[in-house]
């Protein structure tokens, strides 16, 4: 548990690559796995989350290389996965936890799937249901958390409407689709991050897409690729914040990711004002990507609801603790999921912003945070609950204010983006 000081920064200046995109990641380790040949991915995201995917597949007999973030993977083909010896440990991760679910659910083996504390406490009924009436026996927690105990086989499809909308949930059904007979389909009425759909598509699975809709071809043969995974987003919105916040700050995120199902953040920065421009845009993949420059500037502040929370849903913790920096304060509605994630990340945002001054109030679905003229922050004692982004989202804040913030159990910010500090560091003035 290490504590992390942060002292105001006058600006945020220069250029940075980005770790590579967390989603991503998982998606290609997953699909290099049940590929025939050898795949090698660029880029691998540092991520302890992703180290746990790599574990697990090493874990169902999968040969993994990794030197620093390039990653080598001997797939194993669709029905090549070993039963594992011991329970495969998710770690922290639920897209590990969620994304494995449904490749397990297709394997003529048992399996145990778990986490740490805080996976333990998140819901999985949303993937046991689906999983369960495509023919797939699991057992779960009372209330439905993990440790999941999943007994695989051959599998019906199913057509499935999701009640809430989850890249995971979907990627889930979409993975144990490859093991169906016949063809599965997911209808997400709120639409989220596709990375799934594109890396199927990539390997060489039958999948059929429109907005709203993918339909996946049960025994799609995949193949080996080669690939380079983009700059995480997510991960850059905190560099992104902090030099909008820091007068005198200028700043250039290299490689980018910018998919179109992720990249609703910068429209919304834009719209408050953000001077944010994206150069050398190209798309590998079926991913898009660029290079992003910020400079600082006056935020007018706004409300992030509906179709958006749900785009935004990794970002919205920093675009809460935007808002006592902003003209009108900032809103977000219809985020319920915001409590699910690896910490109630509405009740952890409220009690932190307080900690710093901020006039902030919560809503079962959402929070309320004040602009500037609440008054002025000041440095504070953080508790992030283990949660990355919490932590990263008040060091942000604690730059920006007057006096000393302590992040607690910083080293938290590794589930996600190990050299955050660092990398704040080297670019602060
Ligand atoms: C993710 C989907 C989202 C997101 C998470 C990563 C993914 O979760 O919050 O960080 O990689 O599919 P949900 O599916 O629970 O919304």
């Amino acid at each position: 548990m290490t504590d992390r000081k942060i002292t105001p920064a006058r600006a945020l200046r220069g250029e940075s690559s980005l770790p590579g995109d967390k989603s991503i990641s998982h998606r290609y380790a997953i699909l290099s796995a049940l590929a025939c040949g050898a795949s090698e991915i660029e880029n691998y995201a540092p991520a302890a989350d992703c180290a746990s995917t790599l574990a697990c597949l090493a874990a169902l007999g999968v040969t993994v290389g990794r030197d620093g973030s390039r990653v080598t993977i001997d797939g194993a083909g669709l029905h090549g996965l070993k039963p594992p010896g011991a329970p495969l440990d998710a770690g922290n991760s639920g897209t590990t936890l969620r994304l494995l679910a449904g490749v397990l659910a297709g394997q003529p083996f048992e399996s145990l799937l778990t986490g740490d504390d805080s996976l333990r406490k998140r819901p999985m009924r949303r993937i046991v249901e689906p999983l369960t009436s495509m023919g797939a026996t699991i057992e779960a927690e009372e209330g439905g958390f993990p440790p999941l105990r999943i007994r695989g086989g051959p599998l019906n499809p199913i057509r499935y409407e999701m009640p809430i909308p989850s890249a995971q949930v979907k990627s889930c059904v979409l993975l144990a689709g490859l093991y169906a007979t016949g063809s599965t389909t997911v209808l997400e009425p709120v639409a989220t991050r596709d990375h799934t759909e594109l890396a199927l598509a990539e390997f060489g699975a039958r999948i059929a897409t429109t907005s709203g809709m993918a339909t996946i071809a049960g025994g799609s043969q995949l193949q080996a690729r080669s690939l380079e995974v983009p700059g995480d987003l997510s991960s850059a919105v905190f560099l992104i914040a902090a030099a909008l916040l820091l007068p005198g700050s200028e700043l250039r995120l290299t490689g980018v990711g910018l998919n179109p199902t992720r990249s609703a953040v910068l429209d919304f920065l834009l719209s408050m004002g953000a001077p944010i421009r994206i150069t050398g845009r190209r798309t590998l993949a079926g991913e898009s990507r660029g290079d992003v420059a910020v400079q600082y500037a006056p935020l007018s502040g706004g409300v992030i609801s509906g179709a958006l929370s749900a785009l935004m849903i990794d970002e919205l913790p920093m675009m809460a603790a935007l808002g006592p920096f902003t003209g009108r304060g900032i809103t977000i509605l219809d985020a319920r999921e915001l409590r699910v994630k690896e910490t109630d990340r509405i009740a952890a945002l409220v009690e932190n912003l307080r900690r710093m001054g901020a006039r902030a109030e919560s809503f079962p679905d959402g929070i309320t945070i004040a602009g500037r003229d609440a008054g002025p922050l000041h440095g504070a004692e953080i508790d992030p609950h283990g949660d990355h982004r919490i932590a990263m989202a008040m060091a942000v804040a604690g730059l920006a204010v007057q006096g000393e913030t302590t992040v607690h159990d910083a080293d938290c910010v590794g589930v996600s983006f190990p050299a955050f500090f660092d990398t704040i560091d080297r670019l602060r003035e």
